[in-house]
């Protein structure tokens, strides 16, 4: 089968030939109709994310139908139309993670290609009114959007929410899910563009965070906030706590712009307020928010869908960040089939 594969450390993704996975009792092979792209991703690419081993199919994200079972399967049947939670072995603590958790595409072979292999208890029923692409764009950014605003945030009608880096597909699934809330929302990005596009899903206003004034600005004109999600992390992560109301919640899933500089620790104690990590989400997060995203209507967000065999260069190029949300793979056979003689 057709795969996208790291084949070496610090490399990109090689398009190529290799061996379809072979049944293992308990688990079910996915024939796939789309995945999505993370930033995991292009961090693995670049060499920077923990436990690296080659070769290894990359793609956390995966939507498609159930080809075969392994022994022992019984919950699942051939033909299900079925979306991949990204993760395996959560454990039992709901508030975290067990150290043997493990995220698909690293160290185990994952989505970008044309069959996957996982545990039945990865899957989950697709949601059937979107289509294949909107389905594959859910599992990392939705379900680490929805743990961050719901879960961790606990986000409520009427509250004030700031969500920095607004083009990220994280950042739009928070978007989405607390315009869905009712919540006021305010948000950042580089680009004016990428603000308008958040207005046209509901956000209040926006602010360019390459200028330096824009914290002065969004507090006096839309602060203080109940709530910030950020996953940019960096010099201006102690600048956002300045813009809490006092009890205020910071929720943080990532760290795109690096380690923080600094921390006031006065303003954190004597203001009450929490600063929160929150990294993906358990299955049961992940069933909630495909309920959260039928009940609401909620349609991803999706930049651009490209074939497979170009997804090796989609993932050099997110260094840019020039898309708006999701950018998806499809993989329509015929685009791998030999040409007809
Ligand atoms: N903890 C987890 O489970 C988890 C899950 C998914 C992702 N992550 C992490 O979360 C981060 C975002 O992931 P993603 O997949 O949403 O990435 P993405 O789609 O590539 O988006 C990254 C976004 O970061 C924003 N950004 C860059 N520098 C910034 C800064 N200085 N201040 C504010 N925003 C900045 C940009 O927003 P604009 O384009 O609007 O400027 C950019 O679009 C990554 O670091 C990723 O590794 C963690």
């Amino acid at each position: 089968m057709k795969a996208l594969v790291l084949t070496e450390p610090k490399t990109d993704a090689r398009f190529t030939e290799i061996e379809s996975p072979s049944i293992a009792p308990g688990k079910v092979i996915v024939r796939l109709k789309a995945a999505s792209l993370n930033r995991r991703d292009y961090w693995i690419t670049q060499g920077l994310y923990p436990g690296i081993k080659t070769p290894c199919t990359l793609g956390s994200d995966g939507a498609g139908i159930i080809e075969t079972l392994g022994e022992g399967v019984e919950k699942r049947s051939v033909g299900d139309e079925v979306v991949l939670y990204p993760g395996r072995d959560w454990g039992t603590n709901e508030a975290a993670q067990a150290d043997d958790f493990a995220v698909l595409g690293m160290p185990d072979n994952g989505t970008f290609a044309q069959c996957v292999m996982v545990s039945q208890d990865q899957l989950f029923a697709k949601p059937q009114d979107l289509d294949w692409s909107e389905t594959a764009a859910l599992p990392v950014a939705g379900l680490t959007a929805f743990r961050s605003t719901m879960v961790q945030g606990r986000i409520q009608p009427g509250q004030r929410i700031l969500i920095t880096g607004i083009g990220g597909g994280v950042a739009v699934f928070a978007l989405q899910i607390a315009v869905a809330q009712r919540a006021q929302v305010i948000v950042t990005s580089s680009r004016e563009e990428k603000i308008q596009a958040a207005k046209t899903l509901g956000a209040e206003a926006g602010y360019l965070y390459t200028d330096p004034t824009w914290n002065r600005t969004a507090l006096k004109e839309h602060g203080p906030f109940d709530l910030i999600i950020d996953g940019a992390g960096g010099p201006g992560y102690g600048d956002l706590i300045a813009l809490l109301k006092p009890g205020g919640r910071l929720v943080n899933y990532g760290s795109t712009a690096g380690r923080p500089e600094s921390l006031d620790l006065f303003k954190v104690f004597w203001r009450q307020l929490s600063l929160i990590g929150s990294t993906l989400g358990s299955p049961r997060d992940f069933q909630a928010f495909l309920l959260f995203v039928e009940q609401h209507g909620i349609r991803p967000v999706v930049d651009q869908c490209i074939p497979l065999s170009e997804g090796g260069q989609a993932i050099a190029a997110m260094q840019q960040a020039s898309q708006f949300g999701k950018i998806t793979l499809h993989m329509e056979e015929s685009i791998f089939a030999p040409p007809q003689t």
